[in-house]
């Protein structure tokens, strides 16, 4: 069965912009407001512990100016926790976060992780939000999804979006036959699959065609093109192209 498919914008890298001139221009809370306008399903925000983009500040503000669900991704620690719990958004994705990297770098060890992940995912459950795993397409870290009692995973598609600009299409085949195959594998199971990282207007929509998916989740390149064409723009041809593939 085809589910429809969501939209949520990661609209950390208007953040990004702001803060290279310490200033409040560009605000991502106006890039949410615009999200809302254009028929968005979603907003998606990266609240890091060096707080390059996103800050706890904008966290409230995005959630008092759009009545779209916030989808919060935090790494796995105290601190990001007592955060989620004060703010409760609709839903939290825990990511793995390493200080020196320059994006998320791969999904979260879940399997590895599973001990300190147990309370966090409790907690967050307990407090009615929606937890997703920023996993890779893999079957063990699914299988502890699985355990853990998540409803959500999100698969990291960062692998499948560098084989496609490096030109291998045997690498490509690989990676969305993983992602296919695991989204199915979830469902199967009644969690509910997203994905993201790296999705562009070239290569969303094999992913986008994928039957379980429901919700994509797409940050630097729609606020890169916004630069082009405008948000209004990125998102709409996104959203036509997402359409178009299902
Ligand atoms: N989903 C998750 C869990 C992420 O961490 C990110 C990047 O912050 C994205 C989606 C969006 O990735 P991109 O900015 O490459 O579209």
């Amino acid at each position: 069965m085809t589910h429809p498919l969501r939209l949520g914008v990661n609209i950390d890298h208007v953040a990004t912009i702001r803060n290279a001139r310490g200033g409040d221009h560009p605000d991502p809370v106006r890039a949410a407001e615009i999200v809302a306008q254009v028929g968005g399903d979603g907003i998606t925000a990266h609240l890091r512990e060096d707080r390059r983009h996103i800050r706890d500040e904008d966290l409230a503000r995005i959630q008092d100016a759009t009545d779209l669900p916030l989808n919060l991704e935090m790494a796995a620690t105290p601190e990001m926790l007592t955060i989620a719990l004060r703010h409760k958004p609709h839903a939290a994705c825990i990511v793995p976060e390493k200080r020196e990297e320059r994006t998320t770098e791969g999904g979260l060890d879940a399997a590895g992780l599973h001990n300190t992940l147990v309370p966090i995912v409790d907690q967050l459950r307990d407090a009615n939000i929606r937890v997703s795993l920023f996993i890779e397409a893999d079957q063990r870290q699914l299988e502890t999804a699985i355990r853990l009692g998540v409803p959500v995973v999100e698969f990291h598609t960062g692998e499948y979006a560098h084989a496609i600009l490096d030109g291998d299409t045997e690498r490509t085949a690989k990676e969305l036959r993983r992602i296919t195959d695991m989204s199915a594998l979830a469902a199967k199971n009644g969690i509910e699959p997203h994905a993201g990282h790296g999705l562009t207007f070239d290569n969303v929509q094999p992913i986008a065609a994928i039957p379980q998916l429901a919700e994509l989740n797409i940050g630097h390149y729609l606020i890169g093109e916004a630069v082009f064409t405008g948000l209004e723009g990125a998102i709409r041809r996104m959203r036509d192209l997402m359409d178009e593939a299902r």
